[in-house]
C-alpha cells in the first residue's frame, strides 16, 4: 500500500448527516489505526456560523456514538487536533478566499475536496474552487451520489466538473464498491482458477442479484419522491455489482484496466425500451405491513410523500448482456425497501448436468453459488451429495465459507476504504465518467417507458419480497427467486 502523503481534506457539507455518520467516524478509525500521516488536516466547511470548538464538540458526539465501545478519549484528543472548521456559503465566491488562505499554508500537500452536499451544488463548488486557484495539480475532488437525475443532468455535472478538474482528479463514489464484500467478489472471480472456465453461458443458467432493505425511506420522503428505486439503487449499486460479476478478466487491478472492462459490460447491456422495458421490469410500492413483527406505514403515508405518488420503492428487472460470454443468460436484478429481510446477495445458478443418470425425483437441483454481501459476508457453493440410506437420493450440501469466522479483524466501513483510496490516489474503486454515462443510457429508456405507460406501481405489503409480478417475471423464464426455490 502506498503511504498516505501529507494532506488537507476539506469536507463541504461537513456538518451534515453523511459527514457526521460516516466520514468523521471513518477518519477517526484510520487515525486510531495509525494510517493517517501526522501532517494531515481535516477542514469541515459548511454554511453554519459556528466556532471550531462547537464543531469539534459535535464531531466528538457523532464519533462516540458511531464508533461505540472502541471510542477512546485519548485517541479523540489527538484526532481532534487535526480538525478545523470554516464557515463557507458555497454559493458565494468570496467565501472561498479564506479557505484558499488556509490551504495555502501548505501548498504542496495533497488536497482533497469532498463534496458531501446535494448534487445541485457540485458544479458551483467546483467552479469557485477553480476561481479561487484551488484546483491545483495536487487536488482531488470527491463526488457523492446521486450524480444527476438523468443522463442530461449527469452529463452537465460531469462536463462542468471537468472544466476545473482532470478526470484523474475526480473520485465518483459508489459506496458499494468500498464494501469489503464487493471487493471479495473481485478476489473470488480473479483469484481462483476454479470459476473462470465455468463463468459463461455454457455453464451458467441465470444470475440473480438482490439488494433488499428492511428500512423504508427513513425521513427522506421528499428526496425519494424525485428519485425512486431505479435511480437510487439500480443505476449505480446494482449495475456496478452486475459489472463485477459479468466483466472480462481485466489485465491488472489498475483503475483503467478494471473500469474499461466494467464499461464494456454497461455498453453491452441489451437496451430495454418501450414495450420491452415494460415486459422486463416490475416496479412496486410498499403499503402498510409489518417488519419483524412491528407495524410500519405504507410509502404513501410517509412524510414528504404525495398521497397519489407513483414513485417506485421496488424494482425487478430482467437484463441481458449481448456478448459471446453471456448471450441468452438472464440477469435478474431486484431491489426494494421494506422487504422481508435485509440481504444483499448474488446467486449464480448453474445449468443441469448434461445427462442425468439419476431419476428426476432423486436429483433436486443444479449447482448454485450464493455470494452473500450483507448482512453477513459469505460464499456457499451447493453441490449434490448422496443422502445416507439405501436409495440413491441426492441432496444439496453447501460448501460454506464464512468470512466473519475466517477473518476476525475489524471490517472497515465502505467510506473508510474509499477515503483512504482517495488519499492514496487509487481510483480503481471509483466510477469513471463514461461508466456513469453508460449506466444512465441504459436506465433512461426504462424510466421513459414507465412514464409513457403512466400506471401506478404494483403494491406489495411491507415485510414481503415485493409484488407478485416479480415472481412472475422470473417465472416466465422457468426460474424462481432464490428464496422461493
Ligand atoms: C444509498 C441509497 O445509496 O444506499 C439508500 O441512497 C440505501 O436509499 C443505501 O438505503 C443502502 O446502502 P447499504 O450500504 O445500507 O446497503
Amino acid at each position: 500500500m502506498p503511504e498516505v502523503q501529507p494532506f488537507d481534506m476539506v469536507i463541504f457539507g461537513g456538518n451534515g448527516d453523511l459527514a457526521m455518520r460516516k466520514l468523521m467516524p471513518a477518519l477517526y478509525h484510520r487515525h486510531q489505526d495509525g494510517a493517517l500521516c501526522d501532517e494531515g488536516r481535516i477542514i469541515a466547511a459548511s454554511r453554519h456560523a459556528i466556532s471550531r470548538d462547537n464543531y469539534v464538540a459535535n464531531a466528538r458526539d457523532a464519533c462516540e456514538s458511531h464508533v461505540g465501545a472502541a471510542f477512546s478519549e485519548a485517541v479523540w484528543a489527538s484526532f481532534a487536533e487535526r480538525l478545523d472548521y470554516i464557515c463557507v456559503d458555497v454559493t458565494r465566491e468570496a467565501d472561498f478566499l479564506p479557505l484558499a488562505e488556509r490551504l495555502d499554508e501548505h501548498p504542496t500537500r495533497t488536497r482533497v475536496f469532498y463534496l458531501s452536499t446535494g448534487p445541485s451544488l457540485f458544479t458551483g463548488i467546483c467552479h469557485h474552487l477553480g476561481t479561487a486557484g484551488l484546483a491545483t495539480e495536487n487536488a482531488r475532488v470527491v463526488l457523492e451520489k446521486p450524480l444527476g437525475h438523468d443522463l442530461e443532468s449527469a452529463e452537465h455535472i460531469n462536463r462542468e466538473v471537468a472544466r476545473v478538474f482532470a478526470e484523474h482528479q475526480i473520485y465518483r463514489i459508489d459506496h458499494y464498491l468500498g464494501k469489503e464484500a464487493v471487493q471479495n467478489l473481485i478476489a473470488l472471480r480473479f483469484g481462483n482458477a476454479l470459476f473462470e472456465p465455468l463463468w459463461n453461458r455454457s455453464s451458467i443458467r441465470d444470475v440473480q442479484i438482490t439488494l433488499a432493505e428492511q428500512v423504508g425511506v427513513e425521513g427522506r420522503g421528499s428526496f425519494y419522491e424525485s428519485t425512486g428505486a431505479l435511480r437510487d439503487m439500480v443505476q449505480n449499486h446494482l449495475l456496478q455489482l452486475l459489472c463485477i460479476i459479468a466483466m472480462e478478466p481485466p489485465t491488472s487491478i489498475n483503475p483503467d484496466a478494471v473500469r474499461d472492462e466494467k464499461l464494456k459490460v454497461l455498453r453491452a447491456l441489451h437496451p430495454l425500451t418501450g414495450r420491452d422495458a415494460i415486459k422486463n421490469s416490475v416496479r412496486g410500492q410498499y403499503k402498510a405491513g409489518a417488519i419483524e413483527g412491528a407495524s410500519v406505514p405504507g410509502y404513501l403515508e410517509e412524510d414528504g410523500v404525495a398521497p397519489d405518488s407513483t414513485t417506485e420503492t421496488f424494482v425487478a428487472l430482467k437484463a441481458e448482456i449481448d456478448t459471446w460470454r453471456w448471450a441468452g443468460v438472464p440477469f435478474y436484478l431486484r431491489t426494494g425497501k421494506r422487504m422481508q429481510e435485509r440481504v444483499a446477495e448474488v446467486v449464480v445458478n448453474f445449468r443441469e448436468v448434461p445427462h442425468s443418470i439419476f431419476s428426476e425425483s432423486s436429483m433436486p437441483m443444479p449447482n448454485r453459488l450464493v455470494i452473500t454481501l450483507q448482512p453477513d459476508e459469505g460464499v456457499e457453493l451447493y453441490l449434490m451429495a448422496k443422502a445416507p440410506g439405501d436409495d440413491m437420493q441426492l441432496r444439496p450440501v453447501a460448501l460454506n465459507l464464512d468470512f466473519a469466522q475466517t477473518f476476525t479483524t475489524r471490517k472497515a466501513d465502505a467510506h473508510e476504504r474509499l477515503l483512504m483510496d482517495c488519499l492514496r490516489g487509487k481510483l480503481t474503486l471509483f466510477m469513471r465518467r463514461d461508466e456513469v454515462d453508460a449506466a444512465w443510457r441504459w436506465i433512461e429508456p426504462i424510466l421513459d417507458a414507465w412514464d409513457q405507460q403512466g400506471d401506478r406501481p404494483k403494491t406489495y405489503t411491507a415485510g414481503t419480497w415485493g409484488p407478485a409480478a416479480s415472481s412472475a417475471l422470473v417465472g416466465r423464464g422457468g426460474y424462481c427467486w432464490h428464496e422461493e426455490a
